[in-house]
């Protein structure tokens, strides 16, 4: 078995999605700890069926400021995943002011919540083109660069939703399984070109994600205006491991390993991070 080396990424660059914040934000910070110049985008305005707050400019220029107090560089650039223009733009912009790109997180996505028969044409398109649409095409934005420099390392940001059915999810359940089938058919035909590709498979994730008034309803239906100490017993109850939810420093630590070097041979697979659930998987 080869060395895993993940902490070494001097001189690397790394393109972000979805980067203002939570799991985003905290990948580029672990990124750059171990040396990575860093590339960010993010929507950083709202999509009108997501029922809690999408990131600001100042998150996205936050983590700038944090990126750069660890003496690295960072890019970031306001664009939309479900825009080819702007992605184009965006990498585009990245390689020309930091040389390359070495690793993609295609990272950003959204989550919405409503009974199948009652989810509406707006909800699924706009659940779909971000979480499914948004990562092919940001695949399809920075892999040729990839293909061309023979060298690179893809993680998406699928879910635990994508590995089985979860009720009132329809929609980002559909799109998060979608996006392992992105990643298996990519990883295929770059396989013998250098580059890599794999998911990693999250379950609650402690991000503004999970913490909003709108899935604490979901969670606590009996209770008028549920509090993060009303729902806390009730996502530790869905876990193996009794905690409500991981702390995104531990997504980060599984996206190193897949980003290293070392992990070479590792490619099309799906890594949980999600307090034990894959133990009920087949
Ligand atoms: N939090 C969880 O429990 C959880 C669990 C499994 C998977 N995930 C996935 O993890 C990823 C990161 O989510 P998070 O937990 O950090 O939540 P988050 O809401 O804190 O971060 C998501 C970021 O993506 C950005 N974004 C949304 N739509 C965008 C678009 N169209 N273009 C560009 N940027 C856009 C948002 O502004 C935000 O900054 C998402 O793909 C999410 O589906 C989250």
């Amino acid at each position: 078995m080869g060395s895993v080396d993940a902490g070494n990424l001097d001189g690397q660059v790394a393109f972000i999605t979805g980067g203002a914040r939570g799991q985003g934000r905290s990948h580029a910070l672990a990124l750059a700890r171990e040396g990575a110049d860093i590339a960010v985008c993010d929507i950083a305005a709202q999509l009108e069926t997501v029922p809690y707050p999408l990131a600001g400019i100042e998150d996205l220029e936050e983590t700038v400021r944090q990126v750069e107090a660890l003496g690295r560089r960072c890019v970031a650039v306001q664009a939309d995943v479900r825009s080819t223009e702007q992605l184009e733009a965006a990498v585009a912009g990245a390689i020309e002011e930091l040389g390359r790109i070495d690793i993609l997180l295609a990272n950003a996505g959204v989550c919405g919540f409503g009974v199948f028969w009652e989810i509406t044409d707006q909800m699924w398109d706009e659940m779909v083109d971000t979480d499914l649409t948004g990562v092919f095409k940001t695949m399809r934005a920075v892999v040729p660069h990839m293909i061309e420099r023979g060298y690179g390392r893809v993680v998406a940001t699928s879910s635990m939703g994508g590995r089985m059915g979860n009720p009132n999810l329809a929609h980002y359940v559909a799109a998060k399984w979608g996006v392992i089938g992105l990643v298996k058919t990519l990883a295929l035909e770059v396989a013998d070109k250098g580059i890599t590709v794999n998911a990693i498979c999250p379950a609650t994730v402690d991000t503004a994600m999970v913490h909003n008034d709108a899935l604490y309803g979901l969670f606590a239906p009996d209770i008028e205006h549920p509090t993060k100490a009303d729902v806390e017993p009730r996502y530790t109850a869905m876990n193996p491991i009794p905690e409500p939810w991981t702390p995104v420093e531990e997504i980060s630590a599984a996206v190193l390993y897949l980003v290293s070097e070392g992990a070479r041979s590792v490619s099309g697979t799906t890594l949980d991070v999600c307090m034990g659930a894959s133990a009920r998987m087949p």
